[in-house]
C-alpha cells in the first residue's frame, strides 16, 4: 500500500485550483440513470469514489466516455438493476443508484450498506420515503429489493436531515406521478447542485437547498450539459493548510457563499481571509483556540471536523470539539496523539490543549477526512511524517500531493509493496 511522506515546517504560499465537489458529482452521476439521453458533465473530479461509481454505472448500462474537459454519459437502456455488496462495501454512496433505478425501471436490488469507520450510517429514512412513494421494499441476505410499477408523489417528513436520503428521494420523485414534498430535508449545497442538474434535464424541483423541497413529477427527463459545483470541503481543507502553516494561499474556483461557517470559524482562530467572488485568499497568522460544534448545513460541516482538530492541536489554548452528526468520527485523535497532540475524547466531545509543536511519527489514515487532518498535522510537525493507508485520501482529494507541492510543501507518495 502507498504511503505519503511529509517534511514539516514550511509555510505554504501560492495558488490552489479547487476541484469539482465529490459529494455533488456522486448524486449527479447517479441521476444520469433517470434519462436515456446524453449528458455532458464538466468539473467532475478524478477521485477514487467517482471512478467506483462510474464503473458501477457502466455495469448497470451506462456508456461513459472521458473527453478533454468533460465526461459524456448516456444510459440508453438499463442492462442490470443490481448493485451487489462487492460494490457497496467499497463505497457506501453507491446507495445513490437505488432511487434512480427504481424510478427508471421499476425494480432495483441494491446491497444494504454496512457501517463504516465513522458510524453505523443507517439508511432507513431512504427506504421509508420510497415506501411512502409506493415502493415495495424487502431486505433479504443483506440486499434491498425494491419494486414499484410507478412511484407516486407523497408527503415525506425526514426525522433526520439526511443528505443522501434527501438526494435519493428527490431523484425518485423527479419521475413519480404527482407531487412530492420533503419536509426537514437536508440543506447542503450539493443537494441544490443535484436539483439544478435535474431541472436542466426537465425536472420540476423547487426549494432544494432549503428544508422544504417540492418535486412535481414529470414523465421523462432529457439529457443535459452541466458543470458540477466546486468542492467546499477541499477548499476548507486548503484554508486550514494556510492557517496551520501560517502561509498565504489563494484558492481559485471555489464558492465562498457555500462556506460561511468554515470561513467564520477559520477567521475566529486568527487567520485573515479575503473573500472574492469565486476565490478565497487565506493568510495564516495566530492560531487561537476556539470551540467547534458540527451541525447540519449551514452549521459547521462534520466533514471539516478532523481538519479543525489538527489546527486546534497547535493552538494557543484549550478548545472543545463536539461532533453531533456521526457517533464515531474521532478516529484521527489517536493518530494526532502519536504526534504529541494533547486530546482527550469523552463521548461526542474532544478536549484539545494546544501544544507548541507536533512531532513527526509514522501514522495511519482511518477514513477520508481523518487522512486530511493527518496531512495538515504533517505539514507542521517537526521532522518527516509517514502516513499509511492513504487510499482513504485518494477517495476524496484530487491530486492533493501535487497541489500541495505546487505551493511549497515537501511531500511525496511512496509506492507500497504490500
Ligand atoms: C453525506 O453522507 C456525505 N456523503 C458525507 O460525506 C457527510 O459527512 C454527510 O452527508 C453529512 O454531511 C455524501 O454526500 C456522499 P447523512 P450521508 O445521511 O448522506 C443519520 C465525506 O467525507 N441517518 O446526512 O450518508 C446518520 O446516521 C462523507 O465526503 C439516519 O439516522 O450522511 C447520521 O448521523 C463522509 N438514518 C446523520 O443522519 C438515515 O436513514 C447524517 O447522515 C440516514 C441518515
Amino acid at each position: 500500500m502507498d504511503k505519503i511522506l511529509i517534511q514539516g515546517g514550511i509555510a505554504l504560499d501560492g495558488e490552489v485550483h479547487i476541484s469539482g465537489a465529490k459529494n455533488a458529482a456522486l448524486p449527479i452521476l447517479a441521476a444520469t440513470l433517470l434519462s436515456s439521453e446524453i449528458h455532458r458533465l464538466k468539473n467532475v473530479p478524478h477521485l477514487g469514489d467517482i471512478t467506483t461509481l462510474k464503473r458501477l454505472l457502466e455495469k448497470i448500462g451506462a456508456e461513459i466516455s472521458e473527453k478533454d474537459d468533460y465526461c459524456e454519459i448516456q444510459v440508453k437502456h438499463i442492462k442490470n438493476n443490481e448493485a451487489p455488496y462487492s460494490w457497496v462495501k467499497t463505497m457506501r454512496a453507491t446507495i445513490l443508484v437505488l432511487g434512480p433505478l427504481l424510478a427508471r425501471c421499476g425494480e432495483a436490488h441494491v446491497s444494504l450498506p454496512g457501517g463504516c469507520a465513522i458510524g453505523a450510517r443507517p439508511i432507513q429514512l431512504h427506504l421509508m420515503g420510497l415506501e411512502k412513494m409506493g415502493a415495495e421494499i424487502t431486505i433479504e441476505h443483506g440486499i434491498i429489493h425494491a419494486k414499484a410499477a410507478k412511484l407516486k408523489g407523497a408527503a415525506i417528513y425526514l426525522e433526520t436531515p439526511t443528505v443522501t436520503g434527501t438526494e435519493t428521494l428527490m431523484m425518485a420523485a423527479a419521475l413519480a406521478e404527482g407531487t412530492t414534498t420533503i419536509e426537514n430535508a437536508a440543506c447542503e449545497p450539493e443537494i441544490g447542485d443535484l436539483a439544478n442538474f435535474l431541472n436542466h434535464c426537465g425536472a420540476q424541483i423547487i426549494g432544494a437547498g432549503t428544508d422544504h423541497i417540492v418535486i412535481n413529477g414529470v414523465s421523462a427527463l432529457s439529457g443535459a450539459s452541466y458543470e458540477v459545483m466546486p468542492d467546499r470541503i477541499e477548499a476548507g481543507t486548503f484554508m486550514l493548510a494556510a492557517a496551520i502553516t501560517k502561509g498565504d494561499l489563494h484558492l481559485k474556483n471555489c464558492r465562498p457563499a457555500d462556506m460561511i461557517s468554515i470561513i467564520e470559524k477559520c477567521r475566529a482562530t486568527g487567520s485573515e481571509i479575503r473573500v472574492e467572488k469565486d476565490a478565497l485568499r487565506v493568510l495564516g497568522k495566530e492560531i487561537h483556540a476556539v470551540d467547534l460544534k458540527t451541525l447540519p448545513y449551514p452549521g459547521l460541516p462534520t466533514d471539516m471536523q478532523a481538519q479543525f482538530m489538527a489546527l486546534m492541536s497547535v493552538s494557543d489554548g484549550a478548545s472543545v470539539i463536539t461532533e453531533t452528526i456521526f457517533e464515531s468520527r474521532f478516529n484521527h485523535c489517536a493518530e494526532l496523539r502519536r504526534m504529541g497532540a494533547d486530546i482527550r475524547v469523552e463521548g461526542k466531545h474532544a478536549m484539545i490543549k494546544g501544544v507548541p509543536r507536533l512531532s513527526a511519527a509514522p501514522i495511519m489514515a482511518s477514513d477520508l477526512r481523518a487522512s486530511a487532518s493527518l496531512i495538515l498535522a504533517g505539514l507542521v510537525a517537526e521532522g518527516e511524517t509517514e502516513i499509511r493507508r492513504i487510499y482513504h485520501l485518494d477517495r476524496g482529494y484530487e491530486a492533493i500531493e501535487q497541489k500541495l507541492t505546487d505551493v511549497g510543501a515537501v511531500i511525496q507518495r511512496v509506492k507500497g509493496k504490500a
